[in-house]
């Protein structure tokens, strides 16, 4: 998609009140669309929307909970009130956990299912068909992640939505492209957001994962804007898949490559979590 001068072109990003929602819906702005945005925190949304708004494009913000089926309905029927279709729809609006599989709780399931995964699927039901009515083409961009393609220990539920939002993307790709609307499942390595310091965190696995999280995304320090750009650049390429950062990008490649070496990897952490749980010294 030609993303050179998006004036007059309307684009809508979940999750727009933080991080990488944020950034993308302002480099979004930046090229001249209009904005829809929607977020749970409503102060986030403020300060994207003003700096949006300070652009002089046009804006429709609403407090959405994208795991609310009818909140997106009703999102859905606000937007299309005043436009016929979106042309660009970034389905970002995410949460994590730190967690085994056996500290994971049924709710804990339930709530990272409902915002990361059927969250996307709110995004797609209430506002792609529109766009296929529409019959100009666009984009769909949902935000994946490198635990899309890469299962970690402590990461269960967590990667189980990713690897989700990457299939969703690539069956509806094939979907969508008659219609000229290309799909892109961008999948993000670690960029300095919020979302660690916020993730819920649960038994010793889950709070020593929070600790390294948080150092590794600060010391890695790469801006949401630096990946905002790396999505505009995905949608103009049409790309299937967008592994962006560097670590990414290595993933990506080594699981396909060396597969074993993945789950070698993981075993060992997933002793040296296992030894730490029963008390004992990693080695000892
Ligand atoms: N930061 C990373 O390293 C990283 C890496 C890979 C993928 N991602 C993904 O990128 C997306 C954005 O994450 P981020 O790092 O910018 O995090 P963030 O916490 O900075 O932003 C996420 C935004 O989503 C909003 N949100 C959460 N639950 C919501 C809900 N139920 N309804 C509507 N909005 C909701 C939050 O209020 C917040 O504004 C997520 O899907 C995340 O999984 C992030």
């Amino acid at each position: 998609m030609d993303i050179s001068d998006l004036s007059g072109r309307w684009a809508l990003v979940t999750g727009a009140g933080s991080g990488i929602g944020g950034a993308t819906a302002l480099a979004l702005a930046r090229r001249g669309a209009d904005l829809a945005i929607c977020d749970i925190d409503e102060d986030g949304m403020a300060q994207t929307l003003s700096a949006v708004e300070a652009l002089g494009r046009k804006t429709i913000a609403r407090r959405v909970d994208v795991a609310d089926r009818e909140a997106m309905r009703a999102f859905a029927e606000a937007v299309h009130a005043e436009i016929p279709a979106v042309d660009i729809l970034v389905n970002n609006a995410g949460v994590a956990i730190a967690a085994t599989f056996v500290d994971t709780t049924l709710e804990d399931w339930e709530w990272i299912v409902g915002i990361n995964l059927m969250g996307v699927i709110h995004g797609c039901h209430f506002f792609v068909p529109r766009m296929i009515e529409r019959g100009a083409g666009g984009h769909v961009v949902n935000i994946s992640s490198m635990a899309g393609y890469l299962a970690l220990v402590s990461m269960s539920a967590y990667n189980v939505t990713k690897f989700g939002v990457r299939g969703l993307s690539e069956a509806m790709r094939g979907e969508l492209a008659p219609h000229g609307i290309g799909v892109t499942a961008v999948c993000p390595g670690i960029i300095n957001t919020p979302i660690v310091g916020k993730m819920r965190v649960r038994g010793l696995a889950g709070h020593e994962s929070r600790q390294q999280a948080v150092q590794a995304f600060t010391r890695r320090n790469y801006p949401p804007e630096r990946l905002a750009a790396g999505i505009l650049d995905a949608i103009r390429r049409n790309k299937a898949v967008a592994p962006i950062t560097p670590e990414a990008r290595a993933g990506w490649w080594l699981k396909r490559l060396a597969p074993g070496l993945v789950h070698w990897l993981n075993r060992r952490a997933g002793k040296r979590i296992a030894e730490e749980e029963a008390g004992r010294t990693p080695g000892a």
